[in-house]
Order: C-alpha cells, then structure tokens, then sequence
C-alpha cells in the first residue's frame, strides 16, 4: 500500500529527464505501485462531494471555492437524471441545472471532477435520480437489462456523456474519471448483462482512456454483485469502521490498483419524525486519519450537502421521506457555513499535503428579517380553475400519478358521498394505497389525514351527493432498495363503510406554475374562516431600507404551523413539518429576495395554520433549527383535537 509513496520518490528522480516533451494530460490506473497517475506523476485525491443540484447557481463558486480552500484536489458530483429530462425527450440543462457551467467552474478553481454520472445515483434524491416517467411502464425492472429501460438509457446517456466528453482531463476539462451506476451490489437485480451494457455504452461516448468505475459497500456480497471486469472498483465506508478491513474487500476485487473510499460519511441523513443525525468531528477526523495515512483516495460524503428545493427529496422504506434540509452534518453547513468539522478536516489535511494559501471565504451573513404577517388567501378548492389548468381526468376507479402524467407534487381526487352517513362512518384504503398522505375533506372541511404505512382509515360524516376530496401528496419516491418503482396517488380502491367509492374526477394542480404566473392573486380571496382545509396563505417582506449589505440569507420558521410547501417569488422552497420535525426551519438563499419590490411569500398549509385560532405569521430568523425533537406524538394529539371539528 505505500509503494506509491516510494514511486513517489523515484518519480521525482526520472521526472527531470523526461520534463521536456510530456505535456500531455493524462490520467490512469497504475496497477504496479497501487495508486493513480497524473501526467505520469503518482496521484491521489482527497476529495468532497458536493451536489450542483442542492446548491443554487448563485452560491456554486462560493462553495467550490471553501472546498478549494480546505485543500481538496477534486469533488464528486452526481448527476440526478430526473434533474435534466423531465419528460421523455424535454432537456434542461440552463441555470440551476448547468452542469456543464458547473464543471468548468470546478475547473476554473483548480478542483479536479469524479462524475457519478448514474443513470441512478441514490443520494436521497427523489427516485435515486430515474425520472418517475419510467413507470409509465408498469411492469418496468428499473437497474436491469429491461429493454425499455435501457432504451431510454441510451438516449440519456446520448445526450448526456457527449456534453462530459468534451469535460475530460485528457481533453483539457476537470472529469477524471466517472462512475457507472452506484452501489449495484446493494440491489436485489444483480444483472451482470445491464452493467456490461452500461461499460459498453460508456466507453462509446467517453473513449477508452477515461478511468470509469464502481462504488459499493464494503462488504464481500456488496462487491459481488456490483462490480464487473472494466469498471475499476472502489468502495464506501464511515467513521469508526475498521479501514484495513474495508479495504480488504476492495482488495478482493482489484488486488492492485489504488485504494479509494468513495464516499467517507462525514455526517449522515435525516428523515422526518427522526432526531437531526450528527457525528462527531473527533471520530471523522481519526478514521480520515487512519485512511489517508494507508496512502488511500478518499472522497468525503457530503462535504456540503445543501438543500432538497421543492420536491426533490428521496424517501427510504418502510417508507420515510426524507426533510428539505440536506445538512448531513457536514463540514459546510446546508447554507455554506464553515464550521469546526471543515477546520479540523482542514487540519488533518494539511499533514498530508500543502494546502492553498490565502483567506478562506467567510460565512455569509444571516439576516432576521422578523415576523410577517400572513393572511389566508384561497383554499385549494377555492383555487381548484387555476390550479388544474390541464382540466381534469374522469374515471371509475382512481388513477395513479403515473398514469395521469403528473410527476411531483399533488392531485385533488374527488367523488361524491353516495347516502347520508350522520354517524361516523370508516373511510379506508384497506391496501395501504396512499401514496403516500391523503388530506380528506367534505365538502371542503377537513375531516382526518389517511398516510402510507401509518393511517389506513379514518371516520367521516357527510350527506349523499356531498363533494369527497382527498387532496394526495406525493413526499418523494423512495431512492434505495428494490421498492423504488414508487407509483404515487391512490394505488387502490377506497371503501366508505365497506362499498368501493367509484366515479372519480381527478385534477393534477400545476400549483408552481399558478404560483410563478400569479393566478392566485388574480381571485380575489373570500371571507377568512377557521375551517381546516388544505390552503394558500400570502404575505410580503419588505427588506430594510438603510441597513448595509441586506438583502442577505436568512430561515424561515413555521411556528404553530403544521405541514406544507412554501415558495418566495416563486422559487420552491421545500417542504415544512414542523410538527413532525427535526427540522424546523427552511433555508432562504439570497438570490431569491430582492430589494427593488416587495418579495411574495406563498404558504401551502396542508393542515392547520396558526391563523385558525392565534398570530397568523412567518419568522425570519438568523439561525438554521433543524433539530428540534421529532414530534410525532405532539401531532397526533393535536390533530385528534382538530378533527372534532
Ligand atoms: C482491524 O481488523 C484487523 C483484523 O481484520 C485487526 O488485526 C486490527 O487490529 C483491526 N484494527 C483496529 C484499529 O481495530
Ligand atoms: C340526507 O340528508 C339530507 C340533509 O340532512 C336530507 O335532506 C335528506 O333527506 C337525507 N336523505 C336520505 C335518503 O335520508
Ligand atoms: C370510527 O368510529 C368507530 C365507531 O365510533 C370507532 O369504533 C372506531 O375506532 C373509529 N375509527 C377510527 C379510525 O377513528
Ligand atoms: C377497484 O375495484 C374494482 C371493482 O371491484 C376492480 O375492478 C378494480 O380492479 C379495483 N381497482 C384497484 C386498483 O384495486
Ligand atoms: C357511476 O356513474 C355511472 C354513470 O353516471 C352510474 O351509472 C353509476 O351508477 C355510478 N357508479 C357508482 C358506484 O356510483
Ligand atoms: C409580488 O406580487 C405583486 C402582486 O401580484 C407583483 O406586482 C410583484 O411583482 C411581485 N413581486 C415579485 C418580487 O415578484
């Protein structure tokens, strides 16, 4: 393990005969002295992952440049293909979703690329990256030879892998090497033909000098089903694991070669309902000792892990979403924040090699612009012409997300209640269909809450020929594992007191796009009641005049405020849940404030709003809360209270 430490040496030596004349870029495996090698020098990398995805454009050089600073050589980046081609054939790859930008920034700054170019990518991101449009096939083996699969495969890849091409280090570019697939050996397929498929296919694009590889657990089954001759295999492990041992595995499949952790855990993810996980710095800093003293490659996983905007966050099963906040723990915070973990990091670090000189960049200043008031403006039925601007969709029995096109998000499903019901009568998905929360009213009241997993009937009451509406809100599709073909809305029938509901009118709401166009401003908002009832609520901030250097960052707190989505200007921020926790506040970047108008604030609030009973606002605070005890026996006791209603 430490022969390339004394090529190191030796290098030196043979170097100043051959300066002249070697200036091209290359950038290989050096199977004889177990490392890699760059221009013909011995290499390794410390590196950090950070997502283009989780990170507006506007803060990229800001973080990049902290990575720079720390003393990392490269980053890791995964591209989440859903990210890219919403829709079969419909590319975006402007602004937030530049990664080509975002690459040769990288390279700009002196930071070398691995790509984890997918086509799935894990990450607790919605689906592991695949676009929910796969599942227009029902039957589709996801991560498989399936023919329609790898069809569209191609096609991505085609659009793709050319953009990267032109990106690699031995054509000028940052890209040294780019993974294929991600911990395949975890999953149940273990399809030797898809990842000899995705070799091919790979090579095709990108050539045959390109170091393309694998990561997979560090566990001897992890790597059995993961790797395949041609993909160079690396593995992942964290904080406190036996690193001899780790690499033993690695070892089993490349004998020689270097040693690579991909992804060292310098924290770990949240899910709702869960405490905010946390890891200490003494023990990432040790076992990052203990690695890179083996002479191994390590890439820290997340450096920075940023923020699920909108509805991008991923879920595990049983099913458990994941919150909007990506902190992870890591060294920068969600909001690009140096904390003690990068310093310390840095310092570890710096006994390895030499670090850059110079100031590392400041955290950015947090402003606490204080309460807004808001004001119920419309509920969703109220809303219902502007927000299902597609129209809607007529059927028997319910429809699936998947069917309807509609691939984030919600659909308000409607019947009508068949007979007078005066006592409670049980409203059930007796197979646990929801996917994945289903707010139930009756003719616009709020009766219960049905949830995948967790609540498969509640009691309502109604009167023959009253509306029905269950409100279904996909939380994100499941990212890991053999369950993520993850179809969202009402997989099966309801029964009301045992007879199946039939006759549903579905509408798939486009509410960002009502949101961006104002739509909902235009009706003008109807006398402001205390019925529950999922609904939109506005209010402004006003950014101090006279203060220098505002507008800046800021978080927003949901006090008294249950669960739902909230978007500044129009830019989506996520969702909150502060009754279920951990987090409790959602980062606001600056970019999206301005100074020269007021900035619109919109809640969807799916559940109760303070404004029912007590002071209807919003808070800008100055300081992230994304630990906050999970609340799940809280909200339930409160939410029994609510529905007596
Ligand atoms: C790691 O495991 C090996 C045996 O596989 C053992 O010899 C060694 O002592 C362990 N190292 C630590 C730090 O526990
Ligand atoms: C159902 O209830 C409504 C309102 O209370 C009443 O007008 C109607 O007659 C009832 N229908 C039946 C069939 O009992
Ligand atoms: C529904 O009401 C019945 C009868 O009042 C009661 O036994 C049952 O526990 C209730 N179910 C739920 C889910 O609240
Ligand atoms: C709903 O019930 C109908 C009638 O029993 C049945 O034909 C249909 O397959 C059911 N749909 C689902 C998704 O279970
Ligand atoms: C659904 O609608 C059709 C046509 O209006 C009607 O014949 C049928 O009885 C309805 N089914 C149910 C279960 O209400
Ligand atoms: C906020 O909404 C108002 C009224 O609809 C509009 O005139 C204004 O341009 C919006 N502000 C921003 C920053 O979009």
């Amino acid at each position: 393990m430490r022969l390339c430490f004394s090529a190191l040496i030796s290098m030196v030596v043979i170097t100043h005969g051959q300066s002249l004349g070697t200036s091209a870029r290359t950038f290989e495996i050096d199977y004889d002295h177990n490392c890699y090698r760059k221009d013909g020098q011995p290499f390794r990398y410390i590196s950090g992952s950070i997502h283009y995805a989780r990170i507006p454009r506007f803060y990229w050089k800001d973080r990049l440049l902290k990575m720079k600073m720390a003393g990392l050589d490269a980053i890791y980046t995964y591209v989440p293909w859903n990210f890219h081609e919403p829709k079969p054939g419909i590319y975006e790859f402007s602004g937030d979703h530049d990664i080509v930008s975002f690459l040769q920034l990288a390279n700009e700054i002196g930071l070398l690329v691995i790509l984890r170019a997918g086509p799935y990518i894990c990450g607790e991101w919605d689906m592991g990256g695949l676009p929910a449009w796969l599942l227009a096939k029902e039957s589709i083996v996801l991560r498989s030879s399936d023919t329609d699969y790898l069809h569209a495969v191609d096609n991505w890849m085609g659009v793709l892998l050319p953009k990267i091409q032109l990106l690699l280090y031995q054509n000028g570019g940052p890209v040294i090497a780019v993974q294929v697939e991600n911990e395949y050996g975890s999953y149940f397929a273990c399809d030797y033909n898809y990842l000899r498929h995705l070799l091919k296919l790979f090579r095709h694009h990108l050539g045959d000098e390109v170091v393309l590889f694998t990561t997979d657990g560090s566990g001897l089954p992890y790597v059995k089903c993961g790797t395949i001759q041609g993909l160079y295999t690396t593995v992942d492990f964290g904080p406190g694991t036996n690193v001899t041992d780790a690499f033993f595995v690695q070892r089993h499949s490349e004998p020689k070669g270097p040693l690579i952790n991909s992804e060292f855990y310098t924290g770990w993810l949240d899910h709702w309902g869960e405490r905010h996980s946390v890891v200490a710095t003494e023990r990432v800093v040790s076992t990052l000792n203990e690695i890179l003293a083996h002479g191994a490659n390590v890439n820290m996983y997340m450096f920075i892990g940023g923020t699920n905007f909108g509805y991008w966050n991923g879920a595990n099963t049983p099913y458990e979403p994941q919150p909007t906040s990506y902190d992870y723990d890591a060294p920068l915070s969600e909001a690009g924040d140096l904390t003690e973990k990068y310093f310390a990091i840095r310092e570890v670090i710096k006994k390895y090699k030499k670090i850059p000189e110079g100031p590392v960049p400041p955290t950015t200043p947090k402003y606490a612009y204080g309460e807004i008031s808001m004001e119920k403006a419309k509920t969703v039925i109220e809303a219902l012409d502007v927000l299902a601007r597609y129209g809607a969709i007529k059927s028997v029995y319910p429809l699936t997300f998947d069917q309807m096109k509609q691939y984030f998000g919600f659909v308000l499903y409607r019947t009508t209640i068949p007979k007078n019901y005066t006592e409670p009568a049980p409203l059930s998905s007796l197979y646990d269909g929801i996917r994945d929360r289903a707010y139930v009213t009756v003719n616009g009241v709020l009766q219960g809450i049905l949830e995948r997993n967790k609540m498969h009937t509640i009691n309502i009451t109604g009167t023959e020929g009253a509306h029905l509406d269950l409100l279904v809100e996909s939380m994100g599709r499941v990212n890991f594992g053999r369950f993520n073909n993850d179809f969202k809305g009402l997989l099966t029938n309801l029964t009301l007191n045992g007879d199946i509901l039939a006759n549903w009118t579905m509408y798939p709401l486009d509410i960002d796009s009502a949101i961006i166009g104002e739509l909902l401003s235009k009706a003008s908002a109807l006398k402001t009641d205390n019925i529950p009832s999922p609904a939109f609520y506005k209010g402004s901030l006003a950014i101090p005049e006279g203060i220098p250097d505002l507008p800046q960052d800021t978080f927003i707190k949901f006090t008294g405020w249950t669960k739902g989505q909230i978007w500044i200007n129009g830019f989506n921020l996520g969702r909150y849940w502060p009754a279920r926790g951990p987090q409790v506040t959602l980062y606001v970047p600056v970019h999206i404030l301005t100074t020269s108008q007021v900035n619109n604030i919109t809640v969807l609030e799916l559940e109760h709003s303070p404004c029912e009973t007590g002071k209807c606002v919003v808070e800008f605070v100055d300081k992230p809360i994304l630990n906050e005890n999970p609340g799940y026996v809280k909200e339930e006791l409160s939410f029994n209270k609510g529905s007596v209603l």
